[in-house]
């Protein structure tokens, strides 16, 4: 490795790269050229691996604040104090219906999906602030535009990053950083094995008042094959990521995947009562 060439390369910092998206744009960008890509991941088995395979890789458990405070500073050394942009990709779906939510497993939700993320972000903050540039890259979904049942932990916790995102990019306006959401619909990753595990761990589906349609939601998480319909590859994320890397102009929110255009579109011209009704359906479609 040039050393030169490294210090020119622009830094990017991605979290949760040991699968899905996260792992797929960090191969990606770091082919690409031009990027230093630093892909982090919860567990030292994944970083070994990823370094392995030829990426940067770093640890970092979001639900750990050293961990998180560790990871930038070994970055910041590595890169002469210099970090161009941050993908906060990393995140898991707790299912469940929301009665069944205790509120330990609520938190540990909005730990992960929500407040390692803001700390990450906000470390990192000074850093492009004083560079007078930056990119905050936010990976949302197209459940923090709109609910499904059995999704209220998840659901709750993208609503809440969605609004200290458009938040944040106001208060940003001007300081040369750039925040951005990303809203994919189904995409191809191990989000959906992970949620298994989180459901066996977490719910008491067998007390449950939602018993019945738990054998449902049980059924659609353990099955390996039949994606839900209009699922795109993560590489249909990678491309939202990379305008949002080098657009002059990066929109404030990438839409992928065929649902969550239509749905971003249902949930601003319809009334609530009817966009229920559609939403009810689709939940019922996605737990036959
Ligand atoms: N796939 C979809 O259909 C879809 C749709 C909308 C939005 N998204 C969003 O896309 C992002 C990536 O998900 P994915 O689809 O690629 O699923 P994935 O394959 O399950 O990847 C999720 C990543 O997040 C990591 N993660 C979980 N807990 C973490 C923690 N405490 N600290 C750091 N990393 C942690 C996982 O690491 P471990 O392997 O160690 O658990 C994994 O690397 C998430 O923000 C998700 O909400 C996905």
């Amino acid at each position: 490795m040039n050393v030169c060439d490294e210090k020119n390369k622009k830094a990017v910092l991605i979290t949760g790269c040991s699968s899905g998206i996260g792992y797929s744009v960090a191969k990606e960008l770091a082919k690409r050229g031009g990027y230093r890509v630093f892909a982090t991941a919860r567990q030292q088995k994944d970083v070994d691996r990823l370094n392995a395979e030829g990426l940067e890789s770093l640890r970092l458990d979001l639900a750990d604040s050293n961990s998180i405070q560790f990871a930038v500073t070994e970055l910041l050394e590595r890169t002469g104090g210099k970090l161009f942009a941050l993908f906060n990709n990393g995140a898991y779906g707790q299912p469940g219906a929301v009665e069944d939510l205790s509120r330990e497993v609520l938190r540990e939700q909005f730990e992960i999906n929500l407040l390692g993320t803001h700390e990450l972000t906000c470390l990192v903050l000074p850093v492009m602030r004083a560079q007078g540039e930056g990119r905050i890259i936010q990976n949302s979904s197209v459940l923090g535009l709109i609910t499904l049942k059995f999704r209220g932990a998840y659901n709750a916790s993208k609503f809440a990053l969605e609004g200290l995102t458009d938040t944040l990019r106001m208060e940003l306006k001007g300081s040369g950083i750039m925040v951005s959401l990303i809203e994919p619909g189904p995409i191809t990753s191990r989000f959906r094995a992970n949620a298994f595990a989180a459901f066996q761990k977490n719910i008491d589906s067998e007390n449950s008042p939602h018993q019945q349609l738990y054998h449902s939601v049980e059924k659609r998480l353990a099955s390996e094959e039949g994606e839900a319909p209009f699922t795109l590859g993560p590489e249909a994320v990678l491309k939202r990521v990379i305008h949002a890397l080098e657009s002059e102009h990066p929109k404030a929110r990438y839409y992928v995947t065929f649902p969550t255009y239509l749905f971003a579109f249902l949930r601003r011209i319809l009334p609530v009562g009817l966009l229920d009704r559609i939403l009810i359906r689709t939940s019922g479609f996605e737990n036959r």
